[in-house]
């Protein structure tokens, strides 16, 4: 409780110093006023009194206006959330680039992003409602006097077009079914999925031993993961991750290294404790929702259409208990080590292609699969589902 109430003394003084008070101004919205956003009525009243909170305790990071570029926010990587973009990474809806609901807001403010800046904030269920409702206005920002009563006519925001509904909260398609007792075989498909049918490995990294991508081949192709005459071909730098572009968020973002990075989305906290992991911490649902939707906006795909129901949750369980070795007492860094240490990996040689037709490019050696002879063709890669762009 200690740190959380620090910081709410630090967010306000630093906000009393550099006069981002809300009382200079006066207020933005009617507070006699009733207003519409996203499905919800709410009062000027309420927009107001989020406009204050929101000034004390989230401007020094997000900024002023909403924009992410407050005083406190240099540095930060991945930076705040712009808020007059109207688009969020982490939100719990059905399908990947929809906007998060209330409820879902509410659970990244209380329970924050494991490993950021972004920690969990212990304020009143009232100031965070307000500051809930006041975060829609910011994208971009309306006129409130047209906002008032009738509802926003013009979408030019997203939160705002006629008749808008709050996006159902996220459920999974199916129950778990390794719920009782199948943790073992649970981890066994996961296992599976992620390195072949849906081919995490791309981007985040592998975790199989070089003696494991044989008999993952074999597996694979029984399983009917992967189809004949693919081949495993791990990236050269196959155990750490590599490292993605993202347009939207104008940075480069790491896919986690699931036994070195924190899962952000992940409920390690609990409400109230800034620190410190609760006993029910680390949610199997927490991970099959970020898996399922995917984040918007990055090169991390949506896999709720992808994958059967069935290997979704092996996979989360799969994820979840890769994760869960960075606990204390975990063993993560033990293997890691072991994967660090592994013989290089020779791809077995391909079934013979059909001959390429005269003046198709040769690959370059950069393209060449690891272990391979320089200029010999790179084996075809496994196929991934192919996944929906969020
Ligand atoms: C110390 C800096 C800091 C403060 C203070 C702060 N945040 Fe954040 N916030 C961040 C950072 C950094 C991110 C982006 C993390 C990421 O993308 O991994 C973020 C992300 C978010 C997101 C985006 C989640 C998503 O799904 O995309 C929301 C919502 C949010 N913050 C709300 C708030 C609210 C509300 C407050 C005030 C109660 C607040 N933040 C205070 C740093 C801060
Ligand atoms: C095309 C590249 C790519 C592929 C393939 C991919 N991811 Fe990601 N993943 C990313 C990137 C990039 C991020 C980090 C995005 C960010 O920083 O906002 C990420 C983040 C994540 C996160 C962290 C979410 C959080 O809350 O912090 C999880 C969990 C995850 N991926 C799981 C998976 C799983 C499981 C698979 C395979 C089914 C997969 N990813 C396939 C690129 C990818």
């Amino acid at each position: 409780m200690r740190t959380v109430y620090t910081r709410v003394a630090i967010a306000t003084l630093l906000g009393a110093v550099l006069g981002l008070g809300a009382g200079c101004e006066s207020p933005k919205f009617n507070p006699k006023g009733t207003y519409r956003i996203a499905g919800v009525r709410v009062t000027g009243k309420l927009l107001n009194d989020g406009w204050e909170a929101y000034t004390m305790y989230c401007a020094a990071c997000h900024g002023e206006h909403g924009d992410g570029n407050g005083v406190a926010a240099a540095g930060y990587h991945p930076p705040p959330r712009n808020f007059t973009k109207g688009i969020f990474k982490f939100a719990g809806v059905n399908g990947a680039g929809k906007l998060p609901s209330d409820a879902d807001l509410d659970r990244i403010i209380r329970y924050g992003l494991n490993g950021t800046p972004m920690l969990p904030w212990d304020i009143p269920e009232y100031e965070r409602r307000a500051i809930i409702q006041y975060i829609k206005t910011l994208a971009p920002l309306p006129d409130p006097k047209k906002m008032h009563d009738k509802g926003y006519k013009t979408p030019i925001s997203p939160w705002y077009a006629k008749n808008k509904k709050q996006e159902p909260l996220f459920v999974p398609a199916s129950k778990d079914p390794y719920e009782v007792g199948g943790e073992a075989k649970a981890l066994e498909i996961g296992k599976l999925v992620y390195h072949t049918k849906a081919q995490c490995l791309g981007c985040h990294p592998s975790y199989l031993t070089t003696e494991e991508y044989g008999s993952f081949l074999k597996k694979g192709l029984e399983i009917g993961f992967m189809t004949p005459g693919s081949t495993l071909s791990p990236r050269e730098d196959a155990y750490n991750p590599q490292g993605k572009d993202s347009v939207d968020y104008k940075s480069r973002l790491l896919p986690p290294d699931f036994v070195r990075h924190p899962v952000r989305s992940v409920r390690v906290n609990c409400p109230g404790a800034a620190r410190g992991i609760c006993p029910d911490s680390q949610r199997l649902e927490d991970f099959y929702r970020i898996i399922a939707n995917g984040i918007p906006g990055t090169a991390m795909p949506s896999w709720q259409k992808q994958l059967k129901p069935d290997e979704l949750w092996a996979l989360t369980h799969y994820v979840k208990w890769l994760h869960d070795k960075q606990l204390p007492g975990g063993d993560a860094r033990a293997f890691r080590d072991n994967l660090l240490a592994q013989p290089p990996y020779v791809a077995p040689e391909p079934a013979p292609a059909p001959v390429p037709p005269v003046g198709e490019v040769t690959p370059s050696v950069g393209d060449t699969a690891p272990g391979a002879e320089p200029g010999a063709p790179a084996a075809p890669a496994v196929s991934p589902a192919t996944p929906a762009q969020p």
